[in-house]
């Protein structure tokens, strides 16, 4: 079931593929298409709070300090709300800015990282989830990647703000599938809006990269 709403924005499930810009985004009009089922991203976030054993805390104000790795370095946060989010930890509390703070509820996937190599909503994962984890997130790669060198090539012309979260959406897809599908690759961009391009640029930069990435071999 869709559900049609005036908004400059482009839906990757939608069966236009095309390249052309058909809105102009700085016109601050057109229409997008929702789709109501939640996208993987979100799934992995909600497996994640049913899934590690969270420390133990009690009442509505408890902290309690966990320990993890970003990026292959091991971190202790002590002082960790039972309510921060995972993307207010690695931002705030840890200087990990690359993961953007966009919607702050789950609808924009700016905030996405990777919690033991699955993507997940930064601001709908409990901080807490990441005890024991590994976290990764869009600083690990920097520019010097072949998704990175895709994207730049094929989305260059966007304001950039969704492109940490859509380039580690698009690493976890091809750790996965090294030859993906254009159906699995709007699939798994499906949570991600980007306000600037419409899929086709994006679709083109992940063919480009799993092209790119078979060649280093
Ligand atoms: S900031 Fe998390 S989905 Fe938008
Ligand atoms: S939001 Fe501007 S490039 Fe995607």
């Amino acid at each position: 079931m869709s559900e049609a709403h005036d908004f400059d924005q482009y839906d990757f499930l939608s069966a236009d593929s095309s390249n052309e810009l058909e809105i102009d985004p700085l016109a601050g009009s057109g229409t997008y298409t929702v789709v109501s089922s939640l996208p993987s991203q979100v799934q992995h976030a909600a497996e994640a709070v049913a899934g590690p054993p969270i420390p133990p805390a009690s009442g509505p104000f408890a902290t309690v300090s966990i320990r993890c790795t970003v990026n292959g370095e091991p971190v202790e946060v002590p002082e960790v709300w039972v309510a921060d989010s995972l993307l207010f930890v690695l931002r705030d509390r840890l200087g990990r800015t690359a993961a953007k703070d966009g919607c702050g509820e789950g609808e924009c996937g700016a905030c996405l990282v990777l919690l033991d190599g699955e993507p997940v909503l930064g601001c709908l994962t409990p901080a807490l989830v990441a005890e024991g984890s590994s976290v990764t997130t869009p600083e690990a790669y920097g520019d010097g990647d072949e998704v990175s060198g895709a994207l730049a090539a094929h989305c260059g012309a966007g304001c950039g703000y969704c492109l940490p979260g859509i380039g580690l959406t698009t690493r976890a897809l091809l750790a996965r599938q090294p030859e993906p599908s254009e159906a699995a690759i709007r699939e798994s961009l499906s949570g991600h809006l980007c306000r600037c391009l419409p899929p086709g640029h994006f679709i083109d930069a992940v063919n480009e990269a799993a092209q790119a990435v078979k060649r280093r071999g």
